[in-house]
């Protein structure tokens, strides 16, 4: 067993640790509470620069080497933050230029935290001063663990439009493009008399008349991505060169947020870690839990990483914010586990008595531990330590869903065939719709190794570089099956359409030519020939050389084909040209699951989540989690880790419980 975080010898359990909202005596009954609990890792100092550093140059470490040698005396390790996501106010009051600027030239005041300009070089030299200090200070202290950069970059800043930040995005377009020549084509500046005549002249995508060039917006993103990975890279380089033994990480918030390109932060860490929380609106919210972890894994390259946050019950920054029902909390955490977290943390340690989180659950809850929230808390530090033997092991998937965040930006601006074609839905349809059918899927980029998967879907990748169009087609060639879904293939790495008829990328590999989109009105939709139903989008075109399964069967486009299949050898490459809602689209993935050979985890009722994870020495974990509001049977045998009961097939899974058998 080799644990994710090398001290630990297990999972790892805990949350954020914010000590200085409270008086050293709570610090004391914290730790006692702590091991009551089972925790053993605590994020401290997330945003304690104010405290560290209350005046220019000053440090105070004091109270700060007290909690540290504190929670070292009660066995807790540290993943110890280093406070740069809020600027203190002496900071921001000193110097207002490092505030952000928004699209509409408003610049944002300090006052609520992340309120500083990615670009300011002001900010990142005050940044890297702290980090230095605190990476000296702390290098040799037993309780430190793991090094936690900044927190979720870019959360409430991710695009600032400053001055500073106009030059900085010049500087990165010099280096993408080296001419303006180069430049001006890259951007299609011929269209409305854009033509750049000299570098000064341009902008970040500002507030303007009508729609802005679309690939200065989408070149923008890509800019504001990397200058606030660079940010990152600035703390992690300090903190590599001090204490090069201790891993770094960031949070990320994959599947909450799609402004960063992930998979090149996912490159960036020494281990991964995510936030997610609940969406209480969302009746499938459970899934998208599953997807948040099934990207994270994937951002790690398969191996085990760390739930960073996520809620013992409500949050405070939703409409509603709904408390988690008993065991809802624990099915959460143990779905982390399953999908490859080698850990589960929370936010926070102890709920706030004041500030704008106040009303966010913590793991003490105002009410204290005569509680449902501690009594669940306790019980789930107890189920982890039953399951450490699981870290260090892997998960694996024979399907993978490609996503790139580029093609998501590009694909979801305006000025499109219809604004219903977006992308993060259909990705989403299509993993619960996986999900269901009890398959598990990792997620991949389309330049990313696919050989080892037997399927591979494309629910939407609008941009398309002909360079990953022809590392798809050979993943094709030498025998994967491959599912496009609409309006894929469309455009060029500079969002330019690939001519001579839809989808230009991927005609060849689909067999398929599409001369003209005929997107549907709102709530239309159109019949296709094999009794499923089209929606938001229907197109004109013909097969030039694939089987077709189904047409469009009214309408002006009736009879073009709304389903293809066209076979490279032992290859496939199946073309969807509209959306389906679940039911359809679970038909449709049945069909090709089967096809290409998929197997879902184990045969389970629906509701219930099947997962599986590996040691490379054989030894595996299968998980059970029961969602539903029934007991459940299902024909399984292994030794529950949770209960210690080896289980004969059937297992008799209770509603809403959770088995982890060893296998
Ligand atoms: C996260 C953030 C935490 C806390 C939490 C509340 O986005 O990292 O600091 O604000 O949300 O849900």
């Amino acid at each position: 067993m080799q644990s994710l975080i090398l001290q630990l010898a297990g999972l790892g359990y805990g949350g954020d640790y914010n000590p200085e909202q409270w008086s050293p005596e709570v610090w004391r009954e914290d730790v006692a509470l702590m091991r009551e609990a089972g925790v053993n890792l605590v994020t401290v100092g997330v945003f304690s620069w104010a405290f560290l550093e209350p005046a220019p140059g000053r440090y105070e470490f004091g109270w700060l080497d007290e909690v540290m040698d504190l929670l070292a005396d009660h066995g807790i390790f540290v993943d110890l933050a280093t406070g740069t996501a809020s600027p203190p106010p002496w900071f921001s009051h000193a110097h207002p230029e490092s505030l952000p600027v928004d699209a509409d030239g408003r610049r944002l005041w300090y006052g609520s935290r992340q309120a500083f300009c990615p670009s300011s070089p002001v900010y990142r030299q005050a940044a890297a001063a702290l980090v230095e200090q605190l990476a000296t200070r702390y290098a040799d202290h037993p309780a430190l663990a793991l090094w936690h950069v900044h927190n979720e970059y870019g959360c409430h800043n991710p695009r600032c439009y400053c001055d500073v930040s106009a030059a900085a995005f010049r500087t990165w377009l010099r280096r993408r493009y080296g001419s303006l020549d180069d430049l001006n084509r890259a951007w299609g500046t011929a269209f409305w008399s854009q033509r750049y005549t000299a570098w000064e002249q341009i902008l970040p995508p500002r507030a303007t008349p009508t729609f802005p060039n679309p690939t200065q917006l989408l070149d923008f993103q890509r800019f504001c991505s990397d200058e606030l990975l660079e940010c990152y890279r600035l703390e992690r380089d300090i903190l590599r060169r001090i204490t090069p033994d201790v891993p770094v990480t960031t949070n990320l918030m994959a599947a909450s947020t799609w402004e960063l390109d992930y998979w090149a932060w996912g490159r960036e860490l020494d281990v991964v870690s995510n936030d997610h929380y609940l969406w209480a609106a969302d009746p499938h919210n459970h899934i998208g839990l599953s997807l948040a972890a099934d990207l994270t894994r994937s951002l790690a390259g398969g191996r085990p990483w760390l739930l960073m946050e996520h809620s013992t019950s409500a949050v405070n920054w939703q409409p509603r914010n709904v408390a988690k029902k008993p065991g809802q909390a624990r099915r959460n955490s143990l779905t982390h586990i399953a999908r490859g977290a080698d850990g589960a943390l929370f936010f926070q340690w102890r709920a706030s008595a004041a500030g704008a989180e106040k009303f966010h659950s913590g793991m003490v809850p105002h009410a204290g531990t005569d509680s449902k929230i501690w009594r669940e808390v306790v019980r789930l530090g107890s189920d982890l330590r039953s399951l450490a033997e699981v870290a260090g092991s892997t998960v694996e998937a024979d399907v993978a869903i490609l996503l790139d965040y580029s093609s998501i930006w590009a694909q979801e601006q305006d000025s499109h065939p219809s604004r219903d074609m977006t992308a993060v839905e259909e990705i989403r349809a299509w993993h619960r719709t996986l999900w269901r059918a009890g398959i598990t899927a990792d997620f991949a980029h389309p330049g990313g190794d696919l050989s080892r998967y037997r399927l591979v879907l494309a629910p939407a990748l609008y941009l398309l570089s002909a360079e990953h169009a022809a590392a798809l087609a050979s993943y094709v060639h030498e025998g994967g099956s491959l599912v496009v879904g609409p309006f894929s293939g469309i455009a060029d790495e500079n969002d330019h359409i690939w001519l001579g008829g839809y989808p230009g990328a991927l005609r060849d590999l689909l067999g398929v030519r599409v001369e003209e989109f005929f997107p549907l009105l709102e709530g239309e939709t159109i019949p296709l020939s094999n009794g499923a139903t089209g929606r938001i989008w229907s197109e004109l075109g013909r097969a030039t050389d694939a089987e077709v399964l189904a047409t469009f069967a009214s309408g002006p486009v009736a009879g073009s084909p709304a389903l293809t299949r066209k076979q490279h050898g032992s290859g496939t490459a199946w073309y969807v040209a509209t959306r389906f809602d679940d039911d359809d689209l679970g038909k449709l993935l049945s069909q090709v699951t089967e096809a290409a050979g998929v197997r879902p985890t184990v045969e389970a009722p629906a509701g219930v989540e099947a997962v599986r994870r590996r040691h490379p020495d054989g030894r595996t974990y299968l998980f059970l989690i029961n969602h539903t509001d029934d007991d459940v049977t299902i024909s399984v045998e292994g030794k529950d880790l949770l209960t210690g009961r080896t289980i004969a097939s059937p297992l008799r899974l209770p509603a809403g419980d959770v088995a982890v058998l060893q296998q």
